[in-house]
């Protein structure tokens, strides 16, 4: 099996526009990524209703030059990774970031499990359902409250020993957490909700920027709500002749040079759109007023 060994090639290709992040220092890849989640049936559980839509999707990412895709366990739970499989095994110009940590018993049921020996067993069911040896990125899909964290710290570490994962990310964290965490492993990746309008991870943002982590919002679209025509980003897309998210997309990654946004769908056609907008400069302008409305937006939905 290939140990998920990875090369960057075409610098031409849209997302490349978009420039690079080094993960871990070692791994390069384009800023604009994409999340695997959308690609399984609804409530992110069992089969997706069009299975060759979603293997279309999968296998125009590395021509689209995508080459980080975030996936991981728990989407399906094991379609996506499945998928990825078929559609792109043996990863050689992409990077497969997976994770694990949270269980499912249905659709959209979610719930956190951290016990060491899990985390473990799911990283090694990961690299056999991906074909691979070892995992470029494994992120923590959430900190157990209910499970010491230096254990599941603890665990990560020794996955790394062991060569079963190279790099090594978390999920929904704080700044606290991340320190905590990186007295025991090296932090490479925080994944945390952000976009325009949701702007509760600042302060982790910024700390990955000063400490060269790269930050993987999820939701850039908000779930999405600023794909929507009418959503707050209509305005400046109408102008700029783009669509709104591709003003989502362009706003987060002019936001940090650490972002690395992983937008999702099932849907080659909005894919293709979405990686378009690694080609879209704004204004300084435009980013400040987009900035100020969606500071605006988050304020409402959170005073
Ligand atoms: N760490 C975590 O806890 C966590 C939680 C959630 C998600 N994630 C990761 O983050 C990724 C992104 O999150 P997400 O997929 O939930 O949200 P998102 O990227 O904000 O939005 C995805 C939604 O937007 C639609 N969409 C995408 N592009 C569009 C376009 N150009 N025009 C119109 N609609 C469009 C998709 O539907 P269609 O399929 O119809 O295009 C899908 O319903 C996930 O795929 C997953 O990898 C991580």
């Amino acid at each position: 099996m290939p140990a998920g060994g990875f090369r960057m090639t075409d610098t031409t290709a849209p997302a490349a526009a978009s420039g690079t992040f080094n993960i871990g220092g070692d791994l390069t890849v384009n800023r604009l990524g994409f999340g695997a989640m959308r690609v399984t049936g609804e409530g992110v559980w069992g089969d997706p209703t069009d299975r060759r839509a979603a293997l279309d999707t999968l296998r125009a990412l590395p021509e689209l030059g995508v080459n980080l895709i975030d996936t991981a366990d728990s989407y399906g739970p094991a379609v996506s990774e499945e998928l990825l499989r078929e559609a792109l095994h043996p990863f050689d110009t992409v990077v497969i970031a997976t994770k694990a940590g949270l269980t499912r018993t249905g659709p959209n049921i979610w719930i956190p499990l951290g016990r060491p020996e899990y985390l473990k067993q799911q990283a090694y069911l990961s690299c056999r359902r991906l074909g691979v040896e070892r995992i470029d990125l494994w992120q923590l899909h959430r900190i157990d409250a209910s499970v010491p964290r230096d254990e599941q710290f603890g665990a990560i570490k020794e996955l790394m020993d062991e060569g079963v994962i190279r790099h090594a990310g978390l999920s929904e964290v704080s700044v606290e957490e991340i320190e905590a965490a990186r007295a025991v492993f090296p932090v490479a990746t925080v994944q945390n909700l952000y976009n325009l309008v949701h702007r509760k991870s600042e302060d982790v943002l910024d700390y990955c920027e000063r400490e060269g982590i790269g930050f993987l919002p999820w939701y850039p679209l908000a779930a999405g709500g600023l794909a929507r025509p009418g959503s707050v980003l209509s305005e400046v897309a109408g102008r700029l002749g783009a669509t709104p998210s591709q003003v989502a997309l362009a706003w987060v990654l002019r936001r940090s040079p650490v972002m690395l946004p992983i937008p999702g769908t099932g849907k080659r056609k909005h894919l293709e759109e979405n990686v378009a907008a690694a080609r879209l400069t704004l204004s300084d302008e435009d980013f400040r007023a987009l900035d100020e409305v969606g500071q605006q937006e988050w304020a409402k939905q959170s005073g």
